[in-house]
């Protein structure tokens, strides 16, 4: 979908919808709509006195206009009550806005930016673009029945601005606000692609492709490397798959040449049957999602490399599947780790800390000055927060909070879990320096944490676990259901602002 700002009359707008916002519980009518009203002849002020409009937040009402006038149809969106107008209810309203427009079949959509009370008109300009974007987003799939044209969504989006002068200002937020949400769209696209047409080895060329065009350097560590570097627990976990595993450094540098680079790091498991504890059956066609946090962290970076991000990155994205053959890890196993640490495996479904551990503890060699990374880790997690928050958990209690505040003006929620120093002993092994995961079942999604902490040592460091956001099976503020590329706007906000 293409994103134009222009600064233009109601009249000489062409488009198939023009959208105008009206707040719940107001009389006299301003700006475009009021506008839009005068070239309905009075159509809109005469539904809102016979309570057919309410402006309750993502209501929509579609009005035709004059066949021969430019602008087709007119949508009137509820942006609910004008003092709780916040980033959210623009992002709601956007939603909307997309969604009457593929029902009408609209192909060109032109909106105005709501500005009130604490919410600037460039960040509503950001967040409608983003909200846009994403709700946009259809998955291609692989049907061979071309003929449903419903799969087909808007091919442009006119943003409105009343002052030529706001135009400039509108046009660098719509840049930023597509750039993050075409990031998430190809986080989410991987997310659906099946773990047969999405191997390690598939990711890897995705990756070549994505850092060659965004100036990213790409380091693909094999399986010799993988050994060498004493990645035991990548290793293990990768021994029970066909496909050889592999690891991708990239390294973005937009700051200077002494700056020690900040550690994204993301779980990659491109199939995650539970190995030779092997998952049941109902769900498991899932787990081809299991790479959600490393499709996060690759497009973050070539979003970071889009917006010329003036500082130094280094991603970590360890990737293999996890398979029950005859080479696989078994419970009870003891495998050593890159730090030297040795692990008791009680359950091989436990294996995204595994390959985590080495992948943390690899890109805390590299010197990076702090860690976050991203991961679908535990099921506990949807217990803990259902699909509306991810989990955050993290060393540094002012990193963490500050991730936290990035997250929520990015539009994600992050919810802090505990690292209590008693969740350790969960993970007490007589054989070994720690069991993979606990026998007892509780607290998995901390207990997991605690395992990650001991890969990053002294380095402010947090984890985003992200099982119960990365895809949902309903749809949930503006994210719809299926996969949401959870992490991105995190990432990005919070290394484009802190
Ligand atoms: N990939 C799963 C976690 C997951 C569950 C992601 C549901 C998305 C949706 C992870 O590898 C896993 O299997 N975790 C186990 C850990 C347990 C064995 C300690 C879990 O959460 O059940
Ligand atoms: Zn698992
Ligand atoms: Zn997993």
């Amino acid at each position: 979908m293409k994103i134009k700002v222009i600064n233009a009359d109601i009249p000489k707008v062409k488009c198939d919808l023009l959208a105008v916002g009206f707040f719940e519980g107001t009389g006299k009518l301003t700006g475009w709509t009021a506008e839009a009203d005068k070239m309905l002849g009075g159509t809109i002020s005469s539904l809102i006195s016979g309570g057919e409009i309410t402006g309750k937040l993502s209501s929509s009402t579609v009005i035709h206009s004059k066949s021969s006038h430019p602008v087709r149809r007119v949508l009137v969106v509820g942006l609910g009550k004008r003092v709780e107008l916040d980033m959210d209810a623009i992002r709601m309203a956007s939603c909307a806005v997309i969604r009457s427009a593929k029902k009408v079949k609209a192909k060109t959509v032109a909106t105005a930016i709501h500005e009130s009370g604490d919410v600037d008109r460039f960040d509503a300009c950001r967040a409608l673009t983003e909200a846009s974007i994403l709700d946009n987003y259809e998955f291609k799939g692989y049907k061979t029945d071309k003929d449903d044209e419903d799969n087909e969504g808007l091919d442009e989006l006119i943003v409105l601005s009343d002052k030529a002068a706001d135009v400039p200002g509108y046009k660098k937020s719509v840049f930023t606000g597509q750039v993050c949400a075409d990031a998430a769209n190809k986080a989410k696209d991987l997310v659906n692609m099946p773990s047969n047409m999405l191997t390690p080895k598939d990711f890897v060329k995705i990756a070549r492709e994505t850092c060659s065009q965004n100036r990213i350097k790409l380091k693909v560590l094999g399986v010799p490397e993988i050994k060498k570097l004493g990645m035991g627990a990548l290793w293990g976990v990768a021994k029970g798959s066909i496909h050889e595993p592999a690891v991708l450094v990239m390294e973005y540098n937009g700051g200077g040449p002494g700056a020690r680079p900040f550690g994204l790091v993301g779980k990659g498991i491109t199939f995650d049957s539970g190995g030779i504890s092997i998952k049941p059956s109902k769900k498991m066609h899932e787990m081809k999602g299991d790479m959600a946090g490393a499709a996060a962290v690759l497009f973050s970076m070539e979003a970071l490399s889009r917006i010329g991000l003036k500082k130094n990155v280094v991603a970590v994205v360890p990737l293999t599947e996890n398979m029950p053959d005859g080479g696989a890890l078994k419970p009870g196993d003891v495998i050593k780790t890159i730090n030297g640490k040795t692990v008791e495996i009680i359950s091989t479904d436990a294996e995204g800390r595994l390959i985590l551990a080495d992948a943390l503890g690899y890109a805390n060699k590299l010197g990076v000055s702090k860690l976050m990374d991203f991961a679908t880790l535990t099921g506990a997690c949807t217990v803990a927060l259902g699909d509306v928050a991810s989990a955050i958990l993290g060393n540094d209690d002012e990193y963490v909070e500050s991730v936290i505040a990035s997250a929520d003006k990015s539009g994600e929620r992050l919810w802090r879990l505990p690292l209590y120093k008693e969740y350790r002993e969960y993970l007490k092994s007589s054989v070994a320096d720690m069991k993979n995961c606990s026998d007892l079942g509780k607290a998995s999604t901390s207990t997991a944490a605690i395992f990650l902490k001991e890969f990053v040592g002294d380095t402010p460091w947090v984890h985003v676990d992200i099982a119960n956001t990365a895809d949902l099976d309903r749809d949930v503020r503006f994210y719809k259901k299926g996969p949401t590329g959870a992490g991105v706007f995190t990432a990005i906000n919070y290394l484009l602002y802190s």
